[in-house]
């Protein structure tokens, strides 16, 4: 039973937001009337690592209560790592290792999951292994994976759908070694998006479920931001850090985007295409070239989703200069295709609300961490079939399988194609439908979750875990 749902307080700041000088009563009300577009883009820093050695670079991050602009003028208190919001952005390289010392300075347990990547089981952030407020935990992310665009976020029993809806997610970019390919350095963009809801004091506002109220849309913590570009190629690395919301994402003059990786790194090839469709934790990173803009332009980055009714804007791109680009999407990037061969075991995963306790579940089941849902042989190769029974009132949901990439083969029967025919992590389930995958587990063994990555429902019990045997 879902019994300890305690509301987190925010100690220090007392839950309310701090007014910037000048600001004064209705300050939060002005805030919202402003025009959208009126904050610049905060692209989070890269963070530094305290040491390195031949073989591993070490990083030491705090979790505390913090502010952010998040509107126009006003100090929202958030949860942070290092203060950030987002968190600051790690940078790693595949095959060299990365030791993170993350010290819980919050009033609060916490757990920090690193979602896309290879880890030993005891790095891997499970709700068992929280850090208790005045403690520390060693991550070690061996990085044996191909580049990809990571995340990390909480993962608390019960909390991860609060705590990282006030805060705690940042970036972890597994860089391709440098060749001459697509945009990099500056012109490498990570686009954390999400959703918020505040009160007027311009606090955030977490209602468990209550997701129509998020309606102030986010890229990397702030509403609506500008970011100033040169007429020339930039790779987005998009990214669904919403709690629930869906994002099908595109450029307002329609313009076409090169997406050149999905969860699990690079594809095979680009894959041209206007609009992307991204679930809750899903990412995509995509090349687009604004070369054909004379400086003056504007076009913004929109969410076209079917649910939302009108298109609504994310972010705006101004272009300001012109620019030398080097950069350019090969026909092949060197991505591989997705092949796990025929599977030895089968499953059917079941995702559901239960109509009589309301209870998220998998398998008629609410999360235990005391209980082993499966158990999974190393090396071999299982198929899932993985169904969305909430048809009626319809209610979305994904499948996101941590410590491993997967292969998706179909979605009601019709093959996936465009990023989701690359390696994935999180898949979004159709409501009555199902998807196939194919699963398997390579290096390590212990337990790894999966779960519906809309952290509402996670955190509701829509969780199970694999006991991965030698
Ligand atoms: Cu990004 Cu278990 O999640
Ligand atoms: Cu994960
Ligand atoms: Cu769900």
């Amino acid at each position: 039973m879902l019994d300890r749902r305690q509301t987190l307080r925010i100690g220090a700041l007392g839950g309310a937001a701090l007014l910037l000088p000048g600001g004064a009563r209705g300050a939060v009300a002005r805030a919202a009337d402003t025009p959208p577009f009126s904050l610049p883009l905060v692209v989070p820093p890269v963070k530094r690592p305290v040491r390195r050695t031949a073989t591993t670079d070490y990083y030491e991050m705090t979790m505390r209560e913090a502010t952010a602009q998040i509107l126009p003028g006003v100090q929202t208190p958030v949860m942070t790592y290092d203060g950030c919001f987002p968190g600051p952005t790690i940078r790693a390289r595949p095959g060299r290792r990365v030791v993170v010392r993350q010290r819980n300075a919050l009033g609060t347990e916490a757990v920090v999951h690193l979602h896309g990547a290879y880890v030993p089981a005891d790095s891997d952030g499970h709700p068992k292994d929280p850090i208790a407020p005045g403690a520390f935990r060693d991550y070690v992310y061996p990085n044996l994976q191909p580049a990809a665009t990571l995340w990390y976020h909480d993962h608390t029993h019960h909390m991860e759908a609060e705590m990282v809806f006030r805060g705690l997610a940042g970036c972890y970019l597994l860089d391709e070694p440098r060749w001459t390919g697509p945009p990099a350095g500056r012109y490498d963009l990570p686009l954390m998006l999400r959703d918020a809801q505040f009160d007027d004091q311009g606090g955030l506002v977490f209602t468990m479920g209550d997701a129509r109220k998020r309606t102030v849309l986010l890229v990397n913590g702030r509403r609506q931001p500008y970011h100033p570009v040169a007429a020339r190629k930039y790779r987005l690395r998009l990214i669904n850090g919403a709690n629930t919301r869906y994002f099908t994402l595109g450029l307002s003059d329609g313009r076409p985007m090169w997406l050149i990786a999905s969860d699990g790194g690079l594809l095979p090839a680009p894959v041209r295409a206007t609009g992307v469709t991204l679930s809750p934790g899903e990412r995509v990173d995509a090349v687009v070239d604004f070369a054909d803009l004379a400086p003056g332009s504007q076009l913004t980055l929109r969410n076209t989703d079917p649910n939302i009714g009108q298109p609504s804007d994310l972010m705006r791109f101004d272009v300001v200069r012109r620019a030398y680009d080097p950069s350019r999407v090969p026909p092949r990037l060197g991505g591989s295709r997705p092949d796990l061969g025929p599977a030895t075991v089968h499953r059917d995963i079941v995702l559901g609300v239960n109509p009589t306790t309301g209870m998220s579940e998998i398998n008629g089941r609410s999360f235990d961490m005391d209980r082993v849902d499966q158990q999974i042989k190393l090396g071999q190769t299982e198929e899932w079939r993985v169904v969305n029974s909430d048809v009626n009132p319809p209610i979305r949901h994904n499948l996101h399988v941590h410590g491993t990439h997967f292969q998706v083969i179909d979605r009601n029967g019709v093959p996936v194609s465009g990023h989701e025919a690359g390696w994935k992590d999180t898949v979004a389930i159709p409501n009555g439908g199902d998807v196939r995958i194919r699963v398997r587990y390579e290096r390590y063994t212990g337990l790894y979750l999966y779960h519906c990555h809309l952290l509402d429902h996670s955190s509701m019990g829509m969780m199970a875990q694999s006991e991965v045997t030698p």
